[in-house]
């Protein structure tokens, strides 16, 4: 089967960035949230992205329209998913909330329609279960920033047939990833790594043991780590990173118990940078 046209739903921080993948490498996307203003936002992120790179002179103005014209922003599911070959889906990390938009989908998309789910941990064989396709359900982790990031994390359900995982894989090389194929488990593979040193980075400075400086800087410089911990959580997201370690917690017991200072800056609504404040200030 060839596959042209790729529906993602969510506009939002990894939302935009795969669409703005997918359409480079050639495909026809739409890309669908429930707000104009998300849509949107998502919508500015892909072109302040490809402008800084025709800026750079790594792009050319042609070629930046070109992707541009490839991207359909819509509020309208029927719109963004009735000729889709591929949606990957990336709404919110809330099961109810996912379960319900496949159960929407289900009603839309064409037989052939492979579903992607971009989660940072929940289970792919749960979803799956509540469509009438759980052989063509596959999950697509991506990593933030999407566009910069090279790695795709393939996670195979346990319905997922060898041809879903096969056209996951050749989207995933067109799109310019590396790839990794696990196995599921709670958070996968990366993130129970990535995940678990973070909350770790909150209980270090929950304990009072250094200054939230101190502890990046350590990491920076003692482990080469690109940036520290707690910028890093800033940038994913503390909320997400408390809803992968709630899921470790809850499916893998007491070694992932959330940091309790973690816990408190997502109840004061420090989100991180994407609201211009969590561990750091951003405004
Ligand atoms: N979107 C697109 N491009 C971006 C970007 C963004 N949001 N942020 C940075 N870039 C580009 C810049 O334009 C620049 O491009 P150039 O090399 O062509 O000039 C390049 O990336 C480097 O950016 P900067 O020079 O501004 O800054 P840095 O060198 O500090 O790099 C970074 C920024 C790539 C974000 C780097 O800090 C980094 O690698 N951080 C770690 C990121 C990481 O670990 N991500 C994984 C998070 S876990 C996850 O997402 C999983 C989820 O399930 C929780």
């Amino acid at each position: 089967m060839e596959i042209k046209n790729i529906c993602v739903l969510g506009a939002g921080l990894m939302g935009n960035g795969i669409a703005q993948v997918c359409a480079q490498a050639g495909y026809s996307v739409t890309l669908r949230d429930i707000e104009q203003r998300f849509v949107d936002g998502g919508m500015n992120t892909i072109r302040k992205n490809l402008a800084k790179e025709v800026e750079k002179g790594k792009r050319t103005q042609e070629d930046m329209n070109a992707v541009l014209g490839r991207i359909k922003p819509t509020l309208d599911m029927k719109e963004a998913a009735a000729n889709a070959d591929i949606v990957v889906e990336v709404v919110i990390e809330v099961m109810d909330v996912k379960k319900k938009v496949y159960a929407e989908l289900e009603e839309i998309v064409p037989a052939h329609c492979l579903f992607f789910t971009n989660t940072s941990g929940l289970s792919i064989t749960e979803m799956a279960a509540v469509t009438k396709r759980p052989d063509k359900f596959i999950g697509t982790h991506f990593f933030n920033p999407v566009p910069v990031m090279r790695l795709l994390e393939i996670i195979k359900g346990y319905e997922t047939s060898a041809d879903t995982l096969a056209a996951a894989e050749a989207w995933g090389k067109k799109i310019g990833k590396e790839l990794v194929v696990v196995k599921e488990a709670p958070a996968f593979v990366v993130n129970r790594i990535l995940c678990t040193m973070l909350n770790e980075a909150f209980f270090v400075l929950g304990e009072g043991l250094a200054s939230p400086e101190d502890i990046d800087k350590g990491m920076v410089l003692g482990c080469n780590h690109p940036i520290g911990p707690l910028a890093l959580s800033d940038l994913v997201g503390n909320e997400t990173l408390l809803r992968v370690i709630d899921g470790l917690h809850r499916e893998l017991g007491d070694k992932y118990r959330p940091a309790p200072l973690l816990v408190q800056l997502v109840r004061a609504g420090r989100f991180g940078r994407k609201v211009g404040k969590g561990v750091f200030n951003y405004k």
